[in-house]
């Protein structure tokens, strides 16, 4: 049996995260050894979005916490307690400090736990090089570069919305008969071409057409803000904290269970445009008035009743818009399978029309488990692996992508 082990690491947004996986090559099956997120959302809360030089630094501070918590999980996190188990990497490395000069929070806690740290079992590092907020990507990426240096393992540098992709093309092996037997399915071989993905999240609204795993082409893009840049504006209007996208869907759902309607029926932008285009600041801005209009009518600013009635219709017109330029893109290019990633896809209210829609078309679905939807290790991991092939080392890794694109736009 060929096994390979990969630890994924993701420092894209307001998540630090890391992950090993081991998978086991010809059954293309894997265990998820540890996986652990650390979220910024506490800290980026006040100023309503992430910031990125905050995210910078929590990331410098929490990377080593993590990576530990997931080497314990998988039982990789080894002491070195003799001479011998020491790192070859002396306290005074000329090539670590070169490594993590921009990362002077970060440099004393890895020296400290490079030091003292037995190397694990590992066959590649995957690390996320975009897109994403360069100050947070280069934590991650530095961070990789100097492990990489130091237990001289090879990079893949990997893109996070092809880590979205891959979280959704796993399957758990529920008739896990014996212990031997991994826990998860790669269901890479499975899909049937040509896919379109549809990759929804805080940076992105994009329909992908996938001929291939690996060949990606933009068939839909937005024309401004992201569908859960919308969700989180919206969310700020209304008074609601950020990451407004879970908080709506809550909302949203409470107002459907008991009847409760919007003041005032909210635009469907670009529904009926004959591309697969979308726009979503007209959404916001749409909010953003009636709200004030409503706050001049009446004293006490909205009601509990009308910001439930306005969450409910903001999901609403933005699932019906999904739902109608995925429609559009099946009969367009004749899709057979669809991918679902990102973030947004933790919303049920999507993901049940994205359900009906699939069966109304006889198209295979492929949806994340909801817990592996918003940013994580795991997905990177499992790039690192569908990518290994283009590792490098840690002299070549490329730089820091903030705008990286999945493919050319077609
Ligand atoms: O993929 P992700 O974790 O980070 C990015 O790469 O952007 O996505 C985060 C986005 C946020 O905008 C958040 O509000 C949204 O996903 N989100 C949701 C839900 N859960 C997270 N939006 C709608 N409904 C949800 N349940
Ligand atoms: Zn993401």
């Amino acid at each position: 049996m060929k096994t390979l082990t990969v630890l994924g690491i993701e420092t894209s947004c307001d998540e630090t995260a890391t992950s090993i996986i081991r998978v086991d090559d010809e059954k293309q099956t894997f265990d998820i050894l540890g996986n652990t997120v650390h979220s910024q959302i506490d800290i980026h809360a006040s100023y309503g979005g992430v910031f990125p030089i905050l995210a910078k630094r929590e990331h410098q501070i929490n990377i080593i916490p993590v990576l530990i918590q997931t080497l314990s999980q998988a039982g990789m996190y080894k002491t070195a307690t003799s001479e011998q188990d020491e790192q070859k990497i002396p306290a005074e490395s000329a090539e670590i400090d070169e490594i993590l000069s921009k990362e002077p929070e970060l440099l004393p806690f890895f020296k400290k736990f490079i030091q003292t740290t037995k190397k694990p079992d590992i066959d590649y590092i995957s690390i996320t090089v975009g897109p994403g907020l360069e100050p947070a990507l280069w934590v991650g990426i530095n961070f990789a570069r100097a492990l990489a240096c130091a237990w001289n393992v090879p990079l893949v540098p990997c893109n996070h919305m092809e880590g979205h992709i891959l979280t959704a093309l796993i399957q758990k092996n529920k008739a896990r008969a014996e212990a031997t037997e991994s826990s998860y399915k790669l269901l890479t071989k499975e899909v049937t071409y040509p896919a379109l993905s549809l990759l929804i999240s805080g940076g992105h609204t994009q329909i992908v057409l996938i001929k291939s795993l690996g060949s990606y082409n933009i068939i839909g893009d937005t024309r401004d803000d992201a569908i859960g840049e919308c969700f989180d504006k919206v969310a700020r209007t209304l008074g609601l904290a950020y990451p407004g996208g879970p908080k709506i869907s809550k909302l949203a759902a409470e107002a459907r269970a008991t009847d409760i309607t919007s003041p005032e029926p909210l635009p469907r932008p670009m529904i009926e445009t004959d591309d697969l285009d979308f726009s979503f600041s007209g959404l916001k801005t749409a909010v953003l008035y009636l709200v004030k209009r409503l706050q001049k009518s009446q004293s006490n600013g909205l009601s509990e009743q009308e910001i439930k009635g306005i969450s409910r219709e903001v999901e609403d017109a933005v699932t019906e818009i999904i739902t109608a330029k995925i429609r559009k893109a099946i009969e367009i290019y004749a899709i057979e399978s669809i991918i679902v990633g990102g973030g947004v896809i933790a919303n049920t209210n999507i993901r049940t029309h994205l359900e009906k829609l699939a069966e109304e078309c006889s198209i295979k679905l492929l949806l994340p488990q909801f817990d592996h939807a918003t940013d994580n290790g795991l997905m990177i991991a499992l790039a690192g692996y569908v990518n290994r092939d283009k590792a490098v080392d840690f002299k070549t890794l490329q730089k820091a992508v903030g705008t990286l694109p999945l493919g050319p736009r077609i």
